[in-house]
């Protein structure tokens, strides 16, 4: 009955058992939610703290480890690549050799003028060629001593002297303007009664040197140089110069020698070897050979009683 009444009882006991039971219920089910709500808290901030201290990490490593690094090492380096070229450049460069420096700092300026200055070299070689071929002086008698292509000309009058040579390819004949005035004289001397020929006329170079050659075995190179050209040095290469008649002094006083002598500067000519003249012109008396040098120059050399080498002031002797 107790049971019963307790249950009765219970009716009023069981509203306390119910109840009783009912806190306790609710207060395991509070435990167990602030326990769940705890261990959620405590997860929830495990899990917080292990994002947040991961990440921060990294990020306070990036940007404050590396970033003074950097910056402290590119200074550095750029510090110490500087220095290194300065070390490199600037000691040795314009510490030691401040002159030597200088020159390297206005090298610029310095390179730039030869290179402005590159067409007076290029206008150079031809002044200096001409200098060569055109080579000129003055005579003793003030006439200008060109020398053109190997060739002297002294007021433009063709010389070839033991002082003048020619070059070994030059000449071809007689000029046509000599041959033109040499068959007038011989014309005019005809026509006189006087007959004259050519002996020997145009001589290149090979023929004067075997004549040449022929004389010095003959007489000897000393006397050979008295009367007969060296290679190259005989004015009959010049194509001006002709041997008339006889070859031997004496011509000199036979008629056609005397008309020859006396009128030939008519015809552009004169007498080149004239007697009395030996030493100036280099050559023995020769009154058969004689050279055109135009009428107007034939006559006056022929009033001046001169050689060729007087008139013009110039020498004849072999220089080696
Ligand atoms: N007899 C002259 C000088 C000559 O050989 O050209
Ligand atoms: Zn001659």
């Amino acid at each position: 009955m107790m049971n019963n009444n307790n249950r009765n009882t219970g009716n009023r006991g069981g509203k306390r058992v119910t109840e009783y039971k009912l806190r306790k219920r609710y207060s395991r089910v509070l435990i167990s939610a602030v326990s769940f709500a705890a261990i959620l808290f405590i997860a929830i901030v495990a899990l917080s703290i292990a994002t947040f201290g991961k990440g921060g990490g990294e990020r306070a490593s990036q940007t404050e480890a590396p970033v003074p690094a950097e910056t402290d090492v590119i200074p550095a380096d750029t510090d110490n690549l500087g220095d290194e070229i300065m070390e490199n450049t600037t000691p040795v460069s314009q510490t030691d050799n401040p002159e030597t420096t200088a020159p390297e700092t206005t090298a610029p300026e310095t390179t730039a003028p030869p290179e402005t200055t590159a067409p007076p070299e290029t206008t150079a070689p031809p002044e200096t060629t001409q200098a060569v071929q055109n080579y000129t002086s003055t005579s003793s008698k003030g006439y200008p001593i060109e020398q053109i292509d190997g060739v002297t000309y002294v007021n433009g009058i063709l010389i070839a002297n033991k002082s003048y040579s020619l070059p070994s390819s030059y000449g071809t004949g007689l000029t046509g303007e000599m041959k033109a005035a040499l068959n007038k004289m011989y014309q005019a001397a005809a026509s006189e009664g006087i007959s004259l020929q050519t002996r020997s006329g145009f001589r290149p170079y090979s023929t004067q040197q075997t004549l040449y050659n022929k004389y010095c075995n003959r007489d000897g190179k000393a006397l050979a140089d008295t009367y007969s050209a060296r290679p190259g040095y005989s004015e009959h290469q010049t194509g001006l110069a002709v041997d008339i008649n006889s070859l031997e002094t004496s011509f000199g006083q036979t008629p056609e020698g005397i008309w020859l002598a006396t009128n030939c500067h008519k015809y552009g000519f004169i007498i080149r070897y004239p007697q009395g003249k030996e030493s100036i012109t280099g050559y023995q008396y020769e009154p058969w050979h004689v050279r055109y040098l135009g009428v107007e120059t034939a006559t006056a050399v022929y009033n001046s009683g001169l050689c060729l080498e007087e008139y013009l002031g110039i020498d004849s002797y072999y220089h080696d």
